[in-house]
C-alpha cells in the first residue's frame, strides 16, 4: 500500500466518522443507499457473490458538491437493508489521480472483479488543452477482491493508446460482461465513447466492444452506435437480455417467446422529444445482431422519465433476476436546490429494481424483498389518507377511467392527465426552498392509467404505472410526511415499511 493510500483511506474514514457524530438530518433514507459523507452519482460495480449483494458507487466523500471520486461500498442480504463500508478505492496512482471512475464487476473463480475508468487530466506548461481531443487520460483499469471490501493492487489493462482512433479521449465506464453469444471470446467489455465527428459539435455517442478471455488481455472487437446520432457522448452502457429465462419474464410471457436485448446507455448532449425533459437521459434500445459483428438498435426508451434517475447499471442476481439500480440524482440543474447538501451529503441510489419483459415492452418492479418489510395494511375503496409515515409501499389497482390523483405531503401530486394521454409527477410549489427544491412538472406517455405503485423513503419517491411499463422518481424534503389518495372505485392499498436507519 503507497503512502497515498493509506493517508486517503485514513481521511475518508474520519470524514465517515464526523459525518455519523453530526447525523445526516430529517431525509436521511431508510433503504435507498447513501453516501456515509458527501457526494454519490453513479452506481458501480453491483454484484452478488456467496449471497451478499455488493453495491459500489461514485463518492466524493471531501466534498459535498462532488469532488475527486472514489468507490464507496456498501453491502446487503436482500437489497432493502445495506451495511456501509467506507470508501474502497481511491485515486492513489498516476493513471487515476483525477478519480477513479464509474465501472462494473463480474464474480469470476471465486473473486470479484472490478474494473473501472482511471480518470487523468494531464497539465502542460503552455499549452490550452480541451480535455477532449487531447489532455485526457481515460484508462481501464482492473482491481481484484475476494471479500469486496478489499483489493488486490491496480492492474492498468488499456489505455488511450488502445482505442480506436476515431474516438476522442472520453472513453469511459467499462461493463463487463460474460460473453451471451455462442461464439466469440469468454468475456465482453463495453465502453461509453465520444467518437470524433467533423467538428466538436458533431461529436457522437456509440459504444465500443472489446473481448477477452482471461479478463486481461482485451481486443476491439466492434463498435456499436445508433443510426442517428443521440447526443455527443454514452456514458455507462449495459446490455440486458431479457426473457430468455423464468426470472426475467412479466407472469403469463411465454417461454417460447424471442428473448428481448436492449442495450442501456446514458447519453450527453442527446436532443429531442425522446430524451425527456432532464439535462440527461437515461434510456434503452431494442438491439438485435451480434455485440461481435453486425447488428442495429431501436427506439430510444427513458429507463425513468421523472427528476432524478442517471448511470442505471444493472447485474444478474445468483437467483436469474435482472437487478437495476440507477443513480437518484441528476448533475448541473442550477435551478434546484438540494438540502441534504446541508446535513453534508447529497444524492442517493435508486431502489433495486428486478427488469422483466412482457414480449413487448421492458418493465421494472421494486425487488420482491422490499414486501417482507411491509407492516399491517391499510386498504381503501377509492379513496385513503394516511398521515406521518415516512417509508411506504403503496398499490392502486383497478383505476377506473384512468381517474386517479396521488397526493404526497400535501404538495407533490402524481395524476394521468387523458387529454394528453400522460402520467404527470408535479410539485406544487415549485420555489426553490419547497419541498421540492426547485423542480416543477415531469411527464410520460401513457395510452391508460389502470394500477400505480408508489414507493417512499424519507426523501425518495418512486413512481411505477401499469406494471412497471413507466417509472417516474423523484427525491423530496417534506417536513411532515402524507399520503392521499383519489381513485374512485380502485383497490387502494398502503403499506408502512418497517425499515430500520441505516446511517
Ligand atoms: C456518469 C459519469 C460517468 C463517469 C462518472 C464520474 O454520471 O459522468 O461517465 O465515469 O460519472 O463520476
Amino acid at each position: 500500500m503507497n503512502s497515498l493510500t493509506r493517508d486517503l483511506a485514513m481521511l475518508c474514514r474520519e470524514r465517515a466518522e464526523e459525518a455519523a457524530r453530526a447525523g445526516h438530518g430529517p431525509w436521511s433514507q431508510r433503504f435507498h443507499l447513501m453516501p456515509e459523507v458527501g457526494w454519490l452519482n453513479d452506481p458501480n460495480g453491483l454484484c452478488q457473490k456467496d449471497g451478499t449483494f455488493h453495491a459500489y458507487y461514485q463518492n466524493s466523500p471531501f466534498d459535498v458538491d462532488g469532488g475527486l471520486k472514489c468507490w464507496g461500498h456498501a453491502t446487503s442480504r436482500d437489497l432493502v437493508t445495506w451495511e456501509p463500508d467506507g470508501v474502497v478505492l481511491v485515486p492513489d496512482t498516476p493513471f487515476d489521480c483525477h478519480g477513479v471512475y464509474s465501472g462494473s464487476a463480474i464474480v469470476h473463480d471465486g473473486r470479484i472483479h472490478a474494473f473501472y475508468t482511471g480518470n487523468v487530466k494531464r497539465e502542460e506548461p503552455g499549452r490550452d488543452l480541451d480535455y477532449v481531443l487531447d489532455g485526457r487520460e481515460s484508462n481501464t483499469v482492473l482491481v481484484e477482491s475476494a471479500d469486496g471490501g478489499t483489493f488486490g493492487p491496480k492492474r492498468l489493462v488499456m489505455t488511450v493508446d488502445d482505442y480506436p482512433d476515431s474516438v476522442t479521449r472520453h472513453v469511459r465506464d467499462p461493463r463487463v460482461l460474460a460473453n451471451p453469444g455462442a461464439d466469440g471470446p469468454a468475456f465482453l467489455m463495453l465502453l461509453g465513447a465520444r467518437a470524433k465527428g467533423p467538428d466538436r459539435d458533431h461529436d457522437r455517442g456509440e459504444v465500443l466492444v472489446y473481448g477477452s478471455d482471461d479478463l486481461v488481455h482485451w481486443s476491439h472487437a466492434n463498435t456499436v452506435a445508433s443510426e442517428r446520432p443521440l447526443g455527443y457522448m454514452w456514458e455507462c452502457p449495459d446490455l440486458l437480455v431479457l426473457g430468455a429465462t423464468e426470472a426475467t419474464r412479466a407472469p403469463g410471457l411465454d417461454p417460447a417467446a424471442a428473448p428481448l436485448t436492449v442495450l442501456s446507455v446514458s447519453p450527453q448532449g442527446m436532443e429531442g422529444p425522446a430524451a425527456g425533459a432532464n439535462v440527461y437521459p437515461s434510456g434503452h434500445m431494442p438491439f438485435s445482431g451480434s455485440l461481435l459483428g453486425p447488428c442495429s438498435l431501436g427506439a430510444f426508451t427513458l429507463w425513468d422519465a421523472g427528476f432524478d434517475f442517471y448511470a442505471p447499471q444493472t447485474f444478474e442476481a445468483e437467483d436469474g433476476r435482472r437487478i437495476l439500480i440507477g443513480w437518484m440524482g441528476m448533475a448541473d440543474c442550477p435551478g434546484h436546490a438540494n438540502p441534504t447538501v446541508g446535513h453534508g451529503w447529497q444524492h442517493c441510489l435508486t431502489l433495486p429494481r428486478e427488469v422483466v419483459t412482457d414480449g413487448r415492452s421492458v418493465l421494472q418492479r421494486p425487488v420482491a424483498e422490499l414486501a417482507s418489510y411491509r407492516g399491517p395494511v391499510r386498504e381503501g375503496e377509492g379513496t385513503l389518507l394516511a398521515e406521518g409515515l415516512q417509508a411506504f409501499d403503496l398499490e392502486v389497482e383497478g383505476i377506473r377511467g384512468h381517474r386517479c390523483t396521488v397526493t404526497l405531503a400535501g404538495g407533490l401530486d402524481v395524476s394521468y392527465d387523458a387529454a394528453a394521454g400522460e402520467v404527470v409527477m408535479a410539485f406544487r410549489d415549485r420555489a426553490r426552498t419547497s419541498m421540492g427544491g426547485g423542480r416543477g412538472e415531469r411527464r410520460v406517455a401513457a395510452p391508460a392509467l389502470g394500477s400505480l405503485r408508489v414507493v417512499g423513503d424519507a426523501s425518495s419517491v418512486e413512481v411505477f404505472c401499469n406494471g412497471g411499463e413507466q417509472v417516474l422518481s423523484t427525491r423530496y424534503y417534506p417536513r411532515s410526511y402524507s399520503v392521499a389518495v383519489e381513485a374512485p372505485g380502485a383497490l387502494v392499498r398502503l403499506w408502512p415499511l418497517e425499515v430500520p436507519l441505516t446511517l
